[in-house]
């Protein structure tokens, strides 16, 4: 019986040990979002992608200038034709809907850190994707000129706007899941 109570009393101890070690890494989409590129045929509900662009617009910029817009695209033609983008877009052609991250330097304070504002932006669309239990990847259009061109032909961008990241979403089979990347050779304290 005794025996029975502390082995009962152990497996619970080593399960809280267990949510203990994994709750700060696993616990937040920070830590389990990855690169998903390859997804399932299944439409993304639009509540999903509603709540996915409401982060978009709710990190930090410059001055709170807010420099960003958005563009859905749904079209599977328009789909398959940014795949063409460049050498690592094709995962855009697998997905049933992206987002485009746009920003417009029009009336902003300060336009120098439009590009931080734009990556702030489209890393809080990926972590949303990973709380929606999706998948996405950030496909690369600035700083490529040639990229930005073919993006601003294919959906009609008008200038002084500025295509900056492409992000495919949808479900998928790969999971989001942790890996550690902690390195602690990386951090100085005090000086370098
Ligand atoms: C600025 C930026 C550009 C990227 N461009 C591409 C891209 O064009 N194609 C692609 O497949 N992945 C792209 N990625 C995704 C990275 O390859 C990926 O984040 C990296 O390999 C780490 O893997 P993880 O996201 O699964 O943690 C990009 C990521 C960033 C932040």
């Amino acid at each position: 019986m005794i025996k029975k109570i502390s082995f009962s009393f152990l497996m619970l101890l080593s399960l809280n040990i267990y949510s203990q070690d994994t709750k700060s890494a696993e616990g937040s989409s920070i830590f389990t979002r990855r690169s998903i590129r390859r997804y399932l045929p299944q439409k993304v509900e639009k509540e999903k992608i509603d709540r996915i662009l409401r982060a978009g617009m709710q990190g930090p910029s410059a001055g709170n200038q807010r420099g960003f817009e958005f563009v859905v695209i749904e079209d599977t033609n328009k789909l398959k034709a940014l795949a063409n983008l460049g050498p690592y877009s094709d995962p855009v052609a697998r997905a049933t809907i992206a987002i485009l991250v746009v920003g417009t330097s029009e009336n902003i304070p300060f336009p120098e850190a439009l590009d931080y504002d734009l990556s702030v932006s489209s890393q809080n669309i990926l972590l949303q994707v990973a709380e929606e239990g999706l998948g996405a990847v950030w496909l690369s259009v600035a700083p490529y000129k040639d990229r930005m061109e073919y993006v601003r032909a294919e959906l009609k961008i008008p200038e002084g706007k500025y295509p900056f990241s492409l992000i495919p979403i949808g479900y998928s089979r790969e999971k989001n899941r942790f890996i550690d990347r902690f390195d602690s050779s990386k951090i100085y304290y005090n000086n370098y």
